[in-house]
């Protein structure tokens, strides 16, 4: 695996990168949008929190945006290629403690339904990864905070379930939760949001 730092909320780096991977790889023919941020927003304190430990809507969503248009071009020339847009569960329903992240993540999830057409007679598929909730190093701040217990799957069982979901030719893969909200009628909706949404949080 070769690496190279970038901080992708910066559009300039976004830019290098780009650049970077071209020159050295000229047959590279996926994109995996992976990076993001969650972060505990209350909007009762005004600006206070919004941009403290950085930008949601930059990092999660501005950047996976410009990277696809920077890269559709050169993969598009690709036999077969690939972008994956990693989103959440929360893209279906959302978790108000979490304002910034779930609207990013469900204007991700959109984004991702409008290339997929937009390149639908291309060698580009585009995919989308909606995890549910799987114990890795997101947020644990407010995870502790929150005194959560459950953590969530293990990455190694989500990877699985993403892999096998590759396998079945599935163009969005979460697992059987999130499929369930995917699915959900309106009036399920607003019962889920309710429960997830409690008085306490
Ligand atoms: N864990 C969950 O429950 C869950 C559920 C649904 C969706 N997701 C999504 O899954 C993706 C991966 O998250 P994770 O759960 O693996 O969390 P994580 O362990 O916190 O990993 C986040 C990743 O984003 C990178 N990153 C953060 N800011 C960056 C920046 N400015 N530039 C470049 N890279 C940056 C981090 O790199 P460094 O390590 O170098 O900082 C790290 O590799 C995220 O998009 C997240 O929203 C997670």
């Amino acid at each position: 695996m070769h690496t190279k730092q970038c901080d992708v909320a910066d559009r300039s780096q976004r830019e290098t990168l780009y650049e970077w991977a071209l020159k050295e790889y000229p047959n590279l023919n996926v994109l995996v949008n992976n990076a993001g941020i969650q972060k505990e927003i209350d909007f009762k304190k005004g600006t206070e929190e919004l941009f403290v430990d950085g930008d949601e809507i930059e990092l999660n969503f501005q950047a996976p945006v410009h990277l696809s248009a920077l890269f559709t071009p050169h993969l598009m020339k690709q036999p077969e290629a690939a972008i994956v847009q990693v989103t959440s569960g929360l893209a279906f329903n959302p978790l108000a403690v979490y304002p910034v992240y779930c609207a990013t993540k469900a204007a991700l999830h959109s984004f991702s339904l409008t290339l997929r057409h937009q390149l639908r007679d291309t060698s580009v598929e585009v995919i989308e990864m909606a995890p549910p909730m799987v114990d890795t190093g997101l947020n644990q701040k407010s995870r502790d905070k929150q005194g959560l217990t459950y953590r969530g799957i293990s990455s190694e069982e989500y990877v699985q379930y993403f892999l096998d979901g590759l396998k079945e030719g599935k163009q969005e893969i979460t697992n059987e939760r999130v499929e369930g909200l995917r699915d959900a009628t309106r009036a399920d909706y607003d019962r889920l949001f309710e429960q997830m949404n409690t008085q306490e949080n």
